[in-house]
């Protein structure tokens, strides 16, 4: 991979995909390997949304690299507390680090923040926008589950407001993979998502129920509904409850089937289907650690390359 930045899906290529996945199932196979791959190397954590797995996994990742990270901390402990702009903050952390991962609840922030720095940035997350890391994940888990290849998913849930499925419906367009679109009206998916799907000729269908499709499905994609961004919480509330799946519904489907999540679930998927051989989903978190492992590896390797020439 040639890029310096990684702030959207689009920018990657099959070969940019595959090479990341392949990396990832190498350190996969011996973690141990990797410890000093990166000694001395130190990567800023600068996260102004909460987050769980993106933050621990980039963490551990850096860490079983054999780097360090320093984290912002929350916004409520920084200066941003104090009205410093996000251009300001990232010139600032960029000083003290080889590369940034960014988390941010406006939209386009990721890209903007490119201007003020030259260390390789990672878009962790810009609002309603996109979350190409958590696609790098899912497509790792797709990948040794069910295959990249004549799969057909189902992505039900917030695909308004769903920066996972925003990303993961863009990079599935390298692959021949059908799409199935699973949401009440209200949510599905915004214009310019369906306009660049359709620039790629990829295979999408929309549904406002998942019963019709459901047989059909190799992976099943359930995302939350993004409450924190309906700008009226009766729009929330409309719409909250919806698009559940449990044990009943899944007997209408393939046994093989893989029911996926990038969590946090809210009442999404029910804790009995945890039980059954369709849950991925936790698998699918732990992935989070050799796959950010292999793109961080990358870029600092192009970094350093960059810097001799
Ligand atoms: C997702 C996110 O932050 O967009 N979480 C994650 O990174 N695994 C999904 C979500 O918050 O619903």
């Amino acid at each position: 991979m040639r890029q310096d930045h990684l702030i959207s899906a689009t920018q990657l290529s099959r070969e940019d995909i595959e090479a990341v996945l392949d990396r990832a199932a190498e350190i996969d196979g011996d973690m141990d390997a990797w410890q000093g791959r990166h000694a001395g190397s130190v990567l800023g954590l600068c996260f102004f949304e909460p987050s769980t797995r993106t933050r621990m996994s980039f963490d551990t990742a850096m860490k079983r690299l054999g780097g360090r990270t320093i984290d912002m901390g929350s916004v409520e402990s920084s200066s941003v507390k104090k009205g410093e702009t996000l251009a300001d903050t990232m010139r600032v952390v960029e000083g003290y680090a080889d590369a940034l991962v960014l988390r941010h609840p406006l939209e386009g922030s990721a890209k903007m923040a490119t201007e003020f720095v030259d260390v390789p940035l990672v878009n962790a997350g810009d609002g309603a926008g996109q979350h190409p890391t958590q696609t790098l994940l899912d497509l790792y888990t797709m990948r040794e589950n069910a295959g990249l290849n004549d799969v057909t998913i189902g992505i039900m849930g917030d695909l308004k407001y769903g920066r996972t499925v925003h990303s993961l419906a863009a990079a599935l367009t390298n692959f021949d993979v059908r799409q199935h679109f699973i949401s009440p009206e209200s949510l599905s998916l915004p214009r310019s998502v369906r306009y660049d799907l359709h620039e790629e000729g990829a295979q999408v269908r929309e549904h406002t129920s998942l019963t019709e499709v459901l047989p059909d499905l190799d992976v099943l994609y359930v995302t939350r509904i993004q409450r924190e961004r309906f700008p009226d919480e009766n729009e929330y509330l409309k719409v909250a409850g919806e698009y559940q799946i449990d044990t009943d519904d899944l007997e209408r489907a393939k046994e093989s089937l893989t029911v996926m999540h990038p969590l946090p679930r809210v009442d999404e998927i029910a804790p009995e289907v945890d039980e059954t051989s369709h849950a991925k989903y936790f698998e699918q978190a732990h992935n989070g650690v050799p796959v950010r492992m292999a793109l961080l590896d990358m870029l600092l390797e192009n970094a350093t390359s960059e810097d001799d020439q």
